[in-house]
């Protein structure tokens, strides 16, 4: 058994108050709820590319705010996790029952998911990995999709080539004093050839705004015949 400690320092801060800070956030305002309704199209059109999956384990699922989309993919069976419990907690008790229900819900770390191998169809990874500053700990987290997904991954990152990451890099590069950094860019080519190292294709890039938004979601197809660059054959944490 090969066990997983990466361990971020964002990760600490979803505690109660903060859960119910986020869960309000994304319903604040009309800007807040445009951009969260352009969030979940563009994350229903990942998994329609995705090919409809038939599982699928929404990791880190947060407060829950994709859950009613997520039941009308006509998935059969359906996952949430999310490393913080408070969390969860905020999403089985302010989802509605009917869509809440729908999910089997359960605590963990994406860089050590607690499910065995090839366990769902698609890993569905909302604004996470924008979270992981350092290259192998994004190896870590993409390796680990790789072991549990059968077919695919959506997922979504900042990346750089368009103006909101043009003007947070200028920013970032002013700033006299190097502050607490908790989102991070990645160059669109890094990113790109670290989904083929963790063994992922590419089948499409969807921009939250071409050009503009610093987002993107990507969705990605499971190579099966390529095992992840450094992975060990025969190793598997859930054997
Ligand atoms: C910005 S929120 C995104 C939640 C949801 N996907 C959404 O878009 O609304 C980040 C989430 O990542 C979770 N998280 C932080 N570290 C994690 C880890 N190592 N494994 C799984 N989830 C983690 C947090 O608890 C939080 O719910």
């Amino acid at each position: 058994m090969r066990q997983e400690h990466t361990e971020l320092e964002f990760s600490g801060k979803y505690d109660e108050q903060h859960s119910h800070a986020y869960f309000n956030k994304h319903q604040a305002g009309f800007w807040r709820r445009q951009s969260h309704a352009r969030d979940v199209s563009l994350a229903r059109k990942a998994l329609k590319l995705a090919g409809n999956p038939d599982s699928i384990l929404d990791l880190p699922c947060g407060a829950g705010r994709f859950w009613p989309m997520l039941t009308t993919t006509g998935a059969s069976r359906l996952l949430a996790a999310d490393n913080s419990q408070a969390m969860l907690d905020i999403a089985t008790r302010y989802q509605p029952p009917a869509i809440s229900e729908r999910f089997e819900t359960f605590q963990t770390s994406a860089f050590a998911i607690e499910l065995p191998d090839a366990s769902v169809d698609n890993i569905f990874c909302m604004r996470l990995i924008h979270h992981v500053g350092e290259a192998n700990n994004r190896m870590t987290l993409l390796r680990e999709f790789h072991r549990v997904c059968r077919q695919s991954v959506c997922i979504s990152l900042w990346v750089d080539g368009n103006l909101q990451a043009h003007r947070r890099r200028k920013l970032e590069a002013s700033r006299k004093r190097k502050q607490y950094q908790n989102r991070f860019i990645t160059d669109r080519n890094i990113i790109e050839s670290e989904f083929a190292a963790a063994g992922f294709r590419v089948t499409a890039a969807l921009d939250f705004l071409p050009l503009l938004s610093i987002w993107r979601v990507y969705v990605l197809e499971k190579d099966p015949q390529s095992l992840p660059q450094g992975a060990e054959h025969g190793t598997s944490r859930h054997e």
